[in-house]
């Protein structure tokens, strides 16, 4: 709703109330058309100040009623009416003006920002453009190419660029009502035509088609497929070249078309996701409302290669202070400069001040013995880890919290390494790991919902999107990434090229194909596992039993490069060829066409044509079917819990919504027919064959995911 009093005798004040971020509901957008005209009508007011209460301006359009029947007043004659107005109206912006909210306070005539605001237009992130008229006030008050830069990006700025840009009129640092208030009695005289930014014309950029055809192809590349960003840029084009009622039709138009299409359902349900993952829960019932996490002063990290080193700078980033540990002098050394550099970069990005005082060096494990919190990021070695965790159990205070950065190894085991194994968790960090958001918090059979409560808030802290997942191999990631990335090898094996296979998968939306990927994360990584696994040795992939094993079948074509030293970029090649090792530039290798051929011969294999939807089902159905098996082993407690693992781990495109949402969306009746049609094809893959849980979601009318949790929680009441 919105209040309304009077204030300093002539101005009527409006404060919009929805917590928690002051949406606009089908109410408050009554609330804000009853109490404009109030303001309007009352003789005694000269002047409108417009704020949002418990400091946030407001938060744009209400997502929440998105997908449901529209009611209450709409919001762009809401604002037309503001603008027209014929008394000053003043929007007073503390917390966020986004969205419907920025635009709200751009059909005002004054904007007074706090210094500490920040102001957007996010619809983009959302699947849609803004269309209560940003599209066409926000090009006309700070030019084409700073609106375009904003409306693509969705990106949120300070209030001090607004300032700059020219989208507020005035910051403070003090209360920003009695700023407005002060503001709008100076104001209630002046004339209101030059302040209605629809009365105004663009300013013309110089060359309009050249800005717009730039525009347009720096969108189509990075958005990998999505429409929004390109509907942004032809909304603004209208801005540019119509008359403004014109311009408000054609964004309207667009409007239409991305409101109710696929993408937006798929981005929107991602922003749920995205928050419905912090509210967790494990199989023994704890929650993370019934959980208090354990305050952390101290941590330490032991193991300061690549992935200790990303941890240590996004521990001492969140103001922590953090104990770095490497038993060698002269790593040590190594690490401590390139972590400093890491740090005084990143200070430098966010205009800050680098924080190295909080990190101190150490070649001693007993430095970590005050540490609340340790994350252990060693070699991924099952012996070496278990050592570590005794050792760190003998040295460690009582109550410290031991984590591990494994990405795929049994949480359990190492926790029976020590005395306390409630108080052990996994951390799995994505590379570089003071960049990348995800985080996965996996939880052992002993686990306390402490110490994953503890750990979840410790993610959310360093600006991490963290989910608690169930101990296995690969937990829900890494796990589903096998199957999926076998199933490439397989393709290779019956007649795809790795170029075939990525241009697939890019086109899908993946910034980088599996082949791509793997050259650049290399190729060693996954041998030593396969390795460790008793799947690949020196010589196995010889001989007709070289595509068996273990049972099932099984492709060495990974094994064959790296026993070649093809190890991806760092060597200069692997699934393609590179300018010089550790260059980016790939292409096609004739080398490794030729060496299909001749697997292909020495194996028996005919290589067959192809099509691009074979590679795309294969590759993702056994992907997404190994999801389902992970929901029907409550690894994950939730399809939500997967898709957001693959959007912020794994490069899934966000506007297909995931992995589980994107099944949803084909039709889990559609994805369980090829899943058998592929196993009858290929009956010595296992992976092929379709979950049990899948089989009963279709039996049961294929529910909504939102409704998947009910017959999950059956199969498991039956297990
Ligand atoms: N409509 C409906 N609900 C909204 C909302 C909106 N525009 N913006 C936020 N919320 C809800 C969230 O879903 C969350 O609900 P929950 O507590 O039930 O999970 C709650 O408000 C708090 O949001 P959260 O994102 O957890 O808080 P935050 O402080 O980290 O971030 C925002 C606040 C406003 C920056 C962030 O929520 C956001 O980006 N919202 C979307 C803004 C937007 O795109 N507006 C344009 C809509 S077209």
């Amino acid at each position: 709703m919105a209040q309304y009093s009077r204030v300093s005798g002539s101005v009527g004040l409006i404060s919009l109330k929805n917590p928690p971020v002051n949406a606009l509901s089908a109410v408050v957008r009554q609330g804000i058309v009853d109490t404009v005209q109030r303001a309007l009508s009352d003789p005694k007011v000269k002047s409108v100040v417009i704020c949002g209460q418990n400091g946030i301006f407001c938060g744009g359009a209400d997502i929440k009623e998105f997908g449901t029947t529209m009611s209450g007043p709409p919001l762009v004659p809401m604002i037309h009416a503001i603008e027209a107005a014929d008394k000053p109206v003043v929007a007073a912006i503390e917390g966020l003006a986004l969205g419907g909210g920025l635009e709200l306070a751009l059909g005002c005539h004054y904007r007074i920002a706090h210094s500490k605001a920040r102001l957007g237009l996010p619809e983009v992130s959302l699947g849609l453009l803004p269309a209560a008229g940003g599209t066409q006030r926000l090009p006309r008050l700070i030019g084409v190419p700073a609106a375009l830069d904003l409306i693509t990006t969705g990106r949120h700025v300070t209030a001090a660029e607004a300032l700059k840009l020219g989208i507020v009129d005035q910051v403070t640092d003090h209360n920003t009502v009695d700023a407005a208030v002060k503001f709008a009695l100076s104001v209630k005289e002046h004339s209101l035509n030059a302040r209605r930014i629809s009365n105004n014309l663009c300013p013309p950029p110089s060359d309009l088609d050249a800005l717009f055809d730039g525009a347009m192809q720096r969108v189509r590349q990075t958005a990998h497929g999505a429409v929004a960003p390109v509907a942004c840029v032809q909304a603004v084009r209208a801005a540019a070249t119509m008359p403004y009622t014109q311009g408000m039709e054609r964004e309207k138009e667009l409007m239409a078309t991305l409101f109710t299409s696929g993408q937006a359902r798929a981005l929107q349900y991602c922003f749920f996701a995205q928050r419905a993952v912090g509210r967790w829960s494990m199989p023994s019932g704890a929650r993370w409302d019934t959980s208090k996490p354990r305050p952390i002063h101290k941590a330490a990290v032991i193991g300061l290669g690549t992935m200790g080193r990303g941890i240590t700078v996004a521990l001492a980033q969140t103001g922590l202070s953090v104990v770095a540990v490497e038993t060698q002098e002269k790593q040590l050394m190594e690490a401590k400069q390139a972590v400093s550099g890491m740090l005084e970069r990143g200070a430098k990005r966010r205009g800050v001040a680098p924080v190295l005082d909080l990190v101190s060096y150490n070649c001693n494990l007993q430095a970590v013995a005050d540490a609340d919190l340790v994350i252990e990021a060693v070699f991924e070695d099952m012996a070496l880890k278990k050592k570590l965790f005794q050792q760190l159990s003998a040295v460690c205070k009582p109550g410290t919290l031991l984590c591990t950065n494994t990405s795929a190894l049994d949480i359990d085991h190492l926790a029976s390494q020590t005395r306390n194994p409630e108080l052990v968790v996994g951390m799995h960090f994505f590379a570089p790991a003071h960049v990348m958001k995800l985080l996965e918090v996996v939880y052992g059979s002993c686990s306390s919902p402490q110490a994953v409560a503890t750990a979840m808030q410790l993610g959310k802290k360093m600006g991490k999107v963290s989910v608690a997942v169930g101990n296995c191999r690969g937990f829900v990631g890494n796990r589903m990434l096998k199957p999926y990335m076998e199933h490439a090898f397989f393709l290779l094996e019956d007649g795809a090229t790795p170029e075939l296979v990525d241009q697939v998968l890019e086109e899908f939306g993946f910034a980088m194909g599996m082949f791509r990927m793997s050259d650049l994360s290399g190729l060693d990584v996954g041998w030593r596992i396969r390795k460790e696994d008793g799947l690949a040795q020196p010589g196995m992939a010889l001989g007709q039993a070289a595509r068996v094993r273990q049972g099932r079948r099984y492709s060495p074509l990974a094994d064959l490069l790296c026993e070649q030293g093809r190890f991806g970029q760092k060597t200069g090649m692997g699934w393609y060829q590179y300018d010089k090792p550790g260059g980016r530039a790939s292409r096609p290798d004739p080398w490794l066409h030729s060496f299909l051929e001749e697997y292909r011969a020495r194996h028996g294999l005919v290589a067959r044509r192809i099509d691009h939807q074979e590679v795309l089902e294969r590759c993702l159905y056994t992907l997404i079917n190994e999801g389902f098996r992970i929901l029907e082993d409550g690894i994950a407690a939730g399809p939500e819990d997967i898709d957001i693992i693959y959007v912020f781990g794994y490069g899934w495109p966000r506007h297909r919504g995931g992995p589980m949402f994107y099944a949803g969306m084909v039709g889990l009746e559609r994805v369980l027919e090829r899943l058998e049609h592929y196993h009858q094809a290929h009956p010595d893959v296992p992976y092929l064959q379709p979950c049990n849980l899948l089989r009963r979601l279709v039996a049961s009318g294929s529910p909504p995911i939102h409704r998947w949790r009910e017959v999950i929680k059956k199969v498991h009441s039956q297990l």
